[in-house]
């Protein structure tokens, strides 16, 4: 097996620098799906595989276009210009944030132990890795493999030590249109050497579109979580965990967002000097099969139910994404672009595992990956409108 693959991806190496290999498809380049019963589209682009426009019904039968992006799709390359927001790419190797940008292999707390590997730290001033380092999945030109009237295909190749990263990791990512409006997103990762993986989608939505309202008072959330990943100032987690009982955390019984982000401001859930919020729920029971998340916009009346193969959830309600300095245009569609995205009117929803878990064996997660473990990530985003 190891020998296998191996040779596969000296061959794909080969081919990735052969001289004559055709010049590659233009990457901001819009592909536009649409589900078999016409009841979603969507559109993709090859750089980061990111989801620049999604469409689905609303209460009055409508389309709208429910995620944040931009219409100019250079700018999904020029992060520099645009305060960088991960709008709708794959976030990878290892999404959200490494402590120290340092762990080891095997895993050891705080990176303690032998064996110890350094990745590029690109947040706060340099003391830690956000969304696999300098130049993140987001920020790569993706592979088109695959597409067809209602699904697209999307691979990377992730050479040895990019970043700082151990080992080679192939990804391919399916997303598929399917009936009644039902969003397939399917993601499995290769790897030539022991390394950690941790790969999630980072759309912000705005189920409105802009059009009703211009914050989340009318965007309500209910998940079944108990528990967050405790972080601190930074958003580094600690190791421990901190209920949700009694604070404005609990979505274990359906609340509006926006009614709920200034009870945040006390405890600096989402790090120092920071409203809103921007953790980890730990799902407390998911079969895989059930639906975990919903959100839902009672102006719009668009909701979103999720069923995932991950355990753990990461929100965040768009706290910095409005910078006086460098404004983003809003779409069009969205009341752009003399409209701006402001902050506290968007949310984005992660399905992932456990925040920093290696750097935490106390975390009951192995996040190392390698040629006998391959990663798979499975996410189903079903869209329906509020009865
Ligand atoms: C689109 O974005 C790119 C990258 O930021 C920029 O250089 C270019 O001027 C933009 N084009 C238009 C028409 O605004
Ligand atoms: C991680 O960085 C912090 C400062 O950002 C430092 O205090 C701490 O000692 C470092 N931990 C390790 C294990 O290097
Ligand atoms: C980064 O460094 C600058 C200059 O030393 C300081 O003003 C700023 O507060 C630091 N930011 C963070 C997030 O630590
Ligand atoms: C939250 O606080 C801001 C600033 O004080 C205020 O404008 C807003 O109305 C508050 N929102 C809610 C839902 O109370």
């Amino acid at each position: 097996m190891a020998l296998k693959l191996s040779l596969i991806f000296a061959a794909l190496a080969l081919n990735a620098g052969a001289a004559s290999a055709p010049k590659p498809a233009d990457p901001f380049a819009g592909i536009k799906l649409t589900a078999p019963d016409g009841s979603a589209m969507a559109n993709f682009i090859p750089w980061g595989a990111t989801t620049t426009n999604f469409w689905v019904k609303d209460k009055y039968g409508k389309f709208r276009d429910i995620l944040l992006g931009f219409d100019n799709h250079t700018m999904y390359g020029d992060p520099a210009s645009n305060g960088h927001p991960y709008f709708g790419p794959v976030v990878g190797r290892y999404a959200n944030r490494i402590r120290n940008g340092t762990f080891t292999i095997p895993v050891t707390k705080d990176a303690s132990g032998p064996n110890k590997f350094h990745i590029v730290e690109n947040e706060n001033n340099g003391t830690d890795t956000l969304h696999g380092g300098l130049i993140g999945y987001d920020q790569r030109p993706w592979t088109l493999v695959k597409k067809t009237d209602n699904s697209v295909t999307f691979s990377l190749l992730d050479p040895n030590g990019d970043q700082g990263f151990p080992g080679t990791v192939i990804t391919t990512i399916e997303y598929t249109l399917e009936v009644k409006s039902t969003w397939k997103i399917s993601m499995h990762s290769t790897a030539s050497e022991l390394t950690p993986i941790m790969l999630s989608c980072h759309q912000y939505w705005n189920l409105e579109a802009y059009q009703e309202t211009q914050d989340l008072l009318g965007h309500f959330a209910q998940f079944d979580s108990s528990n967050i990943i405790t972080t601190n100032g930074e958003l580094i987690p600690t190791g421990s965990l901190t209920p949700v009982e009694g604070t404005p955390l609990d979505f274990r019984k359906a609340k509006s967002i926006g009614g709920s982000i200034n009870a945040t401001a006390a405890e600096e859930y989402c790090g120092t000097g920071c409203v809103g919020f921007d953790n980890c729920w730990i799902y407390d029971d998911n079969d895989c099969k059930k639906p975990v998340f919903s959100l839902w916009s009672v102006n719009s009346g668009i909701k979103l139910d999720v069923t995932t193969n991950q355990p753990a959830l990461q929100v965040y309600t768009c706290n910095g994404l409005f910078n006086p300095a460098l404004p983003i245009p809003r779409k069009v569609d969205q009341g752009g672009p003399d409209a701006v995205y402001g902050y506290h009117s968007c949310v984005v929803v992660e399905q992932e595992s456990w925040i920093d878990g290696i750097n935490h064996p106390e975390f009951p997660v192995n996040q190392i990956y390698g040629p006998d473990r391959t990663y798979s990530w499975e996410s189903t985003y079903a869209f329906s409108v509020l009865k």
